[in-house]
């Protein structure tokens, strides 16, 4: 049954024919959010027409199986794409909301009552003092850096960016060079949505732990799971934040927070209310102890998307496969990097041809702005990606693209591109110089 229920392994033919919009154009714009396939729109349909209920809260039984459905969805989602513990994931909006609750968290200890019935704050994750710094690295999306630099404000800490390589990769070499025991906090990106880089982020964070054990490191996965088999445990993130509407094949509004274990029990909340206590009076409160994540679930959640988030997971990781989704965007944006290659008038960034490079490939066409690149490659050929900045200002400044080019253009690739469509965006450029 289970096999008929979610086929598989797809082929490249069957999940174009999931995603209506890869008959009409050719979608390289991955990077930014996936088209989402018809099985997934199929779930969260599912959910409004045949048992549409709160969860957690409902004694009937279309309530009880909405409630059934969301916990299957973050087990899967927490399994397939983190290989986390259900219990460690929290659902989120995006990327984004994860560095809000993981910057909260920071910055104030945990408030609830203890067993002795006494209501107060507990210990804080960290105890800052001054002179602690927080590492990010020079290739950050905004929305992990302004968190970190409010955050160092209001801590009294310091902001440090660690230099990628000039292929745009982070280095153990690099952070470690950087570290001391005043590192209090570290967070930077698994794949770079600028440059396409895969990091050693495991690598990254042992030589780290090495000079300061009790550091906490906070991955930003935006552009990981679901492009990529993710192990959140392995890598050993204390946080690890995802986006589910972008290599998961999720719908937009999702998203993934994996907090390990022994941190999530001493992490404020970000909201409360609804879902979140045990026990409530007019002058304190007792958080759940019987799930720590749903502490993280104030008021009605956003179902149907979770649901289809979960979906997604199964699709992605199950139906298409984890290392058939890596291996095949790896293929799509090497070739794409081989044919621009030396190519006159043409700059291209990141990593040649080789291992270190997911599916993004930017680049530049000199003389033109990008922006009108990509709009030339839409209406010129049906090609969509995305240019500008891609919410990396800093890193373009570095790069010296941000002024004369206003950022770069971007392809970003999944599954569902293929070979033929990477050839025409090679022939449109080349064309174009
Ligand atoms: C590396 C990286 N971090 C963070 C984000 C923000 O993700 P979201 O828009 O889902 O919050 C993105 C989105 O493009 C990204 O690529």
């Amino acid at each position: 049954m289970e096999a008929n229920k979610f086929p598989g392994p797809l082929t490249v033919e069957d999940v174009r024919k999931d995603i209506p919009l890869t008959s009409k154009y050719i979608y390289a714009d991955n990077g930014a959010t996936t088209p989402v396939p018809i099985p997934v729109v199929d779930a969260i349909k599912g959910y409004f027409v045949d048992y549409c209920s709160n969860v957690e809260r409902g004694a009937y039984a279309i309530a009880a199986r909405a409630s059934e459905e969301w916990d299957q969805a973050r087990e899967d989602v927490a399994h397939l794409l983190m290989k986390c513990k259900t219990d460690e994931m929290i659902f989120t909006r995006n990327l984004t909301e994860c560095s809000g609750i993981v910057a909260h968290s920071l910055q104030e200890p945990i408030l609830d009552m203890d067993a002795n019935g006494n209501f107060g704050a507990g210990d804080p994750l960290v105890d800052w003092k001054p002179g602690d710094r927080i590492l990010i690295s020079d290739m950050e999306h905004h929305s992990n850096i302004m968190p970190w630099i409010r955050l160092a404000h209001r801590v009294s800490a310091k902001v440090e960016a660690v230099e990628s390589s000039e292929i745009g990769l982070l280095t153990p070499e690099a952070f470690a060079e950087k570290m001391d025991k005043n590192v209090r906090f570290a967070a930077f990106q698994h794949v770079s949505n600028a440059l396409g880089t895969i990091h050693p982020v495991k690598d990254i964070i042992k030589v780290m732990k090495e000079v300061n054990p009790d550091l906490l490191v906070y991955v930003d996965g935006s552009q990981g799971p679901g492009h990529m088999p993710v192990d959140v445990r392995d890598i050993n993130a204390d946080f690890y934040g995802f986006s589910g509407h972008k290599g998961c094949l999720g719908p937009q509004g999702s998203g993934g927070l994996f907090i390990k274990e022994e941190v999530m029990s001493k992490t404020d909340p970000l909201l409360l209310g609804g879902g979140t206590m045990m026990d409530v009076t007019y002058s304190n409160y007792k958080l759940r102890t019987d799930s720590i994540s749903k502490r993280f679930a104030a008021g009605t959640p956003s179902i149907a998307i979770d649901i289809g988030l979960g979906r997604a997971a199964v699709y992605s990781a199950k139906q298409i496969g984890l290392e058939r989704i890596e291996e095949r965007e790896k293929m799509l944006s090497n070739l794409l990097v081989e044919q621009l290659d030396g190519v006159e008038g043409l700059e291209v960034y990141g990593p040649r041809a080789d291992e270190h490079r997911g599916g993004v490939v930017t680049f530049n066409v000199e003389g033109w702005n990008s922006m009108d690149v990509a709009l030339l490659l839409e209406e010129e050929h049906n090609i969509l990606t995305r240019s500008g900045t891609h919410c990396c200002i800093p890193l373009m400044r570095k790069m010296g693209v941000h002024d004369k080019y206003g950022g770069n253009v971007r392809a970003s690739f999944h599954f569902f591109n293929t070979e033929e469509e990477v050839k025409t965006i090679a022939d449109a450029l080349k064309e174009m110089v």
